[in-house]
């Protein structure tokens, strides 16, 4: 496995994969990799000839009050748990290769509409900076597929809009998300919990897929009732909740009745860890 520390060493290597025209597969990742990252790392391996996995805790994303100081870095971990899986390259760029002139000074990629709901409303500028970020990485790696997880769905959608408005010649794939026995989605974030919060975690699940048998089996407008019945017992759990909300996945438009696919989509803080989740339910 190579490990690219800049951006002049990873050109390099994928200069030597692209003359073997190798079919590049991409997982661009902020690292403190879990079992849900190594499984879009597989599903990358079974459609390319070669992957590349970039580590790099992008700061455009973060607002100054999150975790970015906080937020997990355990390359040697990182490392040893992708060689053990046949990774071809590692990309680990600094901030200053990424961002020459600082962060403040960069050009940034709004997607609109997708990107000023649900997450985009709670945290402006947050997918601004995914954006620029993932644009830059696949400009770097230049890959045939790129794979991101269902576990980041709005994300997931903004890159799709993005890769296609801005004629990007890039498949994207996305694998589902990986959960613990109990249902709780893995995240790098789920370690910030007390072993108290840890417990009432899995509810969030939980509620999602109750919530979406009830609004299967429900008639139209009975909608809006059940998001609210959710909303109050996630509260009462101890979640404060930023936002649950059923919304269309072509558009992200709000919807109380499943007429076009959707997915459910919850952000919920406990304590001081904010957790996401989602549920996708077809159109009835
Ligand atoms: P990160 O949170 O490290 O996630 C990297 C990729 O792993 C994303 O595509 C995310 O959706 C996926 N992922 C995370 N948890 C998962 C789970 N439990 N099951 C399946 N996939 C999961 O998302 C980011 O980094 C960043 O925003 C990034 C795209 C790298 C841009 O900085």
């Amino acid at each position: 496995m190579i490990v690219a520390p800049d951006t002049t060493a990873l050109r390099r290597h994928i200069r030597e994969l692209e003359d073997g025209s190798r079919r590049i597969a991409f997982v661009p990742t902020m690292g403190n990799l879990h079992a849900g990252h190594l499984a879009l790392v597989t599903q990358a391996q079974a459609c390319a000839d070669a992957v590349v996995v970039s580590i790099f805790v992008n700061p455009m994303q973060f607002a100054a009050h999150e975790d970015l100081d906080k937020y997990p870095r355990t390359l040697d971990a990182d490392l040893a748990a992708l060689e053990s899986i046949g990774v071809d390259v590692v990309f680990t760029p600094t901030v200053t290769d990424v961002y020459p002139e600082g962060v403040e000074a960069h050009t940034a990629i709004h997607v609109p509409v997708l990107g000023d709901v649900l997450c985009g409303r709670e945290r402006p500028g947050h997918f601004d900076g995914v954006c620029t970020v993932v644009y830059k990485l696949l400009e770097m790696v230049k890959p045939d597929v790129a794979v991101f997880g269902e576990k980041d769905l709005q994300q997931l959608l903004i890159i799709k809009k993005m890769v296609n408005d801005l004629n990007l010649d890039i498949d994207v794939h996305s694998g589902p998300t990986q959960r613990a026995a109990d249902g709780l989605a893995l995240s790098s974030r789920n370690q910030y919990l007390t072993a108290d919060e840890r417990a009432i975690a899995p509810k969030l699940w939980e509620t999602l897929q109750t919530c979406a048998g009830q609004l299967r089996s429900a008639a139209g407008l009975e909608g809006g009732s059940i998001l609210d019945v959710a909303r109050a017992s996630l509260a009462q759990a101890g979640f404060a909740v930023d936002y649950l909300e059923l919304r269309v996945l072509s558009t992200l438009a709000e919807s109380e009745s499943l007429s076009e696919d959707c997915a459910l989509f919850v952000a919920a803080r406990l304590g001081q860890t904010r957790l996401i989740d989602n549920i996708q339910i077809a159109a009835a």
